[in-house]
């Protein structure tokens, strides 16, 4: 027997009883005859006490760091005792020991605040994964797992594996391929979602479906993105809006109640994307703080139908304002008194090119209820104070105001929210607040070049208008005559039944109401510009299906990995996967993607062209 007990056990109760561990080496302390040994598992750390005969051994036959290693030893209370580890009343007498295994020098120290940069950590991802810190990641990672899984269990949800070598329909991300040896020139997809495939198990008939599942999107990474990826992905069938919400709000509940012990009690809030994008400029709204939007002009863009006639900025004669489509401003709690310089390193932040920002207009909200802003040229002190009431701004805050076109002056003050609240502490990471965003736009403009001029399903092309949006759906001509027109287009308007479930800023999980019938789904796939031929070569297992008795049905689906991030106070993804991919999509360890042989490439056919 290697053990009798792991490195996390042992308490003042075992003294006196003599047991065998096991683990690897993590300090060793000499001091003069004898030596202090700290052992470690993936239970935790266990002091073993080398007194003087074996103390000898020790130096002819030195222990490294990460040697693995059996020792066996009398429990016994430790006279100085280590009261943060919970073994650290006691140590163990060590009667014999033997080296299972020797280790060359890690290159990085394996504890919680390594020396290793993340390159290395990731080349040798195997020695990081000891670390306390990437365990603990795991272990949350395995517990929302379980919780998921019980709740789906216990609401009759059955798992349910689909397929990894699909056929390639690329739809918002690209697909990676897979070539097929048996079938020359012809290719795999791996899987974006399971998204056709839960719909057609809800066709058999097996009504509630999940499946803790890998997708895999070729797409610009970024920190809570990975190239696979991992949904805990849901389907129902004879379902609506409602149902949805409900079933996976308690599955949130749950998990949070499980992992984190946090009751959750009231309902999960809920706005349509036009209010979030009105009031936070983004469809992901943290609403753990408030400093909402003050829309200051009279919106221009079609998809926010607000007739709110927020024209507080009247032309002034300041261009900035009078000739930009929007002017937006946030009202930052207790900042009236920044100096020049921390406006001017704001104004600097909001130019940074991925804001975007031509400047950034000041006003300052005293406490002796005077007002001085950079533009009090053009503003007088009654029309500043008519902004900064707009904006909720109360004596001792500061109005932070951008001006610019539409899209790009509401991403940045959402942005420009979202930094603030961090400088102020107010996005804490022990606090948890939910969002449902409803009501979601059904398409989109494409702008990428290769698909300019038609429209895209923000979602994905199998989510339903809303009942009542059908209509403009089926009778309006989905073409655009060019590019400034499609903000009148008919079509920007059409609202889809699809949700996303938004974590303190993140979105965790998205869904929506389904296509069932067979014209719809055709009219969907011909409005973004499919032609009858292309939709039947591709979907045209979908469209079969819906011939013989489709129930209704919806599903969501959420990113599994993102919700550990969250649960576990990180914004990088890559610390809750144990094998991640870099920024490049490059798997260090593997150092993968690499080459494959001319045999290989000989067997599939394929004769590299590379540019
Ligand atoms: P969607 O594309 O919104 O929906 O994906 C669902 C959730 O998956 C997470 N996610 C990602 N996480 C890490 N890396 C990525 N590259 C990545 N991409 C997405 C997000 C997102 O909310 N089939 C539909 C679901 C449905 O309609 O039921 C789908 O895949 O948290």
């Amino acid at each position: 027997m290697y053990r009798t007990h792991t490195c996390g056990e042992l308490r003042i109760s075992h003294t006196g009883q003599q047991v065998t561990l096991a683990g690897w080496i993590q300090t060793v302390r000499k001091f003069g005859s004898i030596s202090f040994v700290d052992l470690r598992d993936r239970y935790g750390i266990t002091q073993l006490l080398f007194g003087e005969e074996l103390n000898a051994m020790l130096a002819e036959q030195p222990l490294g760091r990460e040697f693995v290693v059996q020792a066996k030893g009398m429990v016994t209370e430790r006279s100085d005792k280590n009261l943060r580890l919970p073994t650290g009343e006691i140590e163990i007498k060590i009667l014999s020991f033997s080296v299972l295994n020797r280790s060359a020098t890690p290159p990085f120290t394996i504890q919680d605040d390594t020396d290793g940069g993340d390159d290395l950590r990731m080349k040798y991802r195997y020695l990081d994964l000891r670390r306390n810190a990437v365990k603990k990641n795991l272990e949350l990672r395995y517990a929302v797992n379980r919780a998921a899984r019980n709740y789906l269990h216990g609401q009759g949800f059955m798992d349910i594996e689909t397929p990894f070598l699909i056929k390639s329909t690329p739809e918002g991300a690209r697909d990676f391929v897979v070539p097929s040896r048996m079938n020359a020139g012809q290719f795999y997809a791996l899987p974006q979602s399971p998204q056709t495939f839960k719909q057609l198990l809800m066709v058999s008939g097996y009504d509630r479906y999940y499946q803790v599942v890998k997708c895999f999107r070729d797409e610009d990474l970024r920190a809570d993105r990975q190239p696979e990826f991992t949904q805990i992905d849901c389907e129902m069938a004879f379902v609506e809006q409602e149902d949805i919400l409900n079933m996976f709000e308690s599955m949130i509940k749950y998990i949070f109640k499980e992992v984190k012990g946090i009751d959750y009690a009231e309902p999960v809030k809920r706005m349509t994307w036009e209010d979030a994008m009105w009031e936070y400029g983004i469809d992901k709204p943290d609403i753990r703080f408030e400093m909402k939007i003050a829309n200051l002009k009279k919106p221009s863009y079609v998809f926010l139908n607000k007739d709110d006639n927020a024209t507080v900025i009247n032309d002034a004669g300041f261009k900035v304002f009078d000739e930009a489509e929007t002017v937006v401003a946030i009202a930052v709690t207790g900042c009236a008194e920044y100096t020049r310089k921390q406006t001017d390193e704001l104004t600097e932040w909001v130019k940074r090119p991925q804001i975007g920002m031509k400047g950034l207009v000041y006003i300052k909200c005293h406490a002796d209820g005077s007002f001085k802003s950079s533009v009090d040229k053009f503003y007088n002190e009654e029309k500043l104070k008519a902004i900064a009431a707009a904006t909720g701004a109360k004596q001792g805050d500061l109005v932070l105001i951008l001006a610019g076109p539409e899209e790009r002056t509401r991403k940045a003050v959402s942005e420009l929210r979202l930094e603030l609240a961090e400088r102020l502490g107010f996005r804490k990471k022990e606090e948890f607040r939910l969002l449902w965003v409803l009501d979601f736009p059904l398409f989109e403009y494409a702008e990428e070049e290769n698909l300019a001029g038609r429209w895209v399903a923000r979602h994905h092309p199998f989510t339903a208008p809303k009942p009542d949006h059908i209509d403009a759906m089926i009778n309006n001509n989905p073409l655009i005559e060019n590019t400034v027109e499609y903000l009148s287009h008919p079509y920007a308007n059409i609202k889809a039944n699809a949700y996303d479930m938004v974590l303190n800023g993140n979105e965790i999980g998205g869904g929506s109401i389904r296509i069932f019938q067979r014209e719809l789904q055709e009219k969907m796939f011909s409005a973004l510009g499919m032609s009858e031929e292309e939709s039947l070569n591709k979907f045209g297992f979908l469209l079969g299906a819906f011939e013989y008795g489709a129930p209704p049905h919806g599903g969501i689906a959420f990113g599994f990995d993102r919700l550990c991030a969250i649960l576990g106070g990180s914004e990088s993804i890559r610390d809750f996967i144990a094998f991640p991919k870099n920024n490049s999509g490059r798997d260090m360890m593997l150092d993968a993607p690499g080459s494959i042989d001319e045999k290989q490439l000989n067997e599939l056919q394929i004769k590299l062209n590379l540019k």
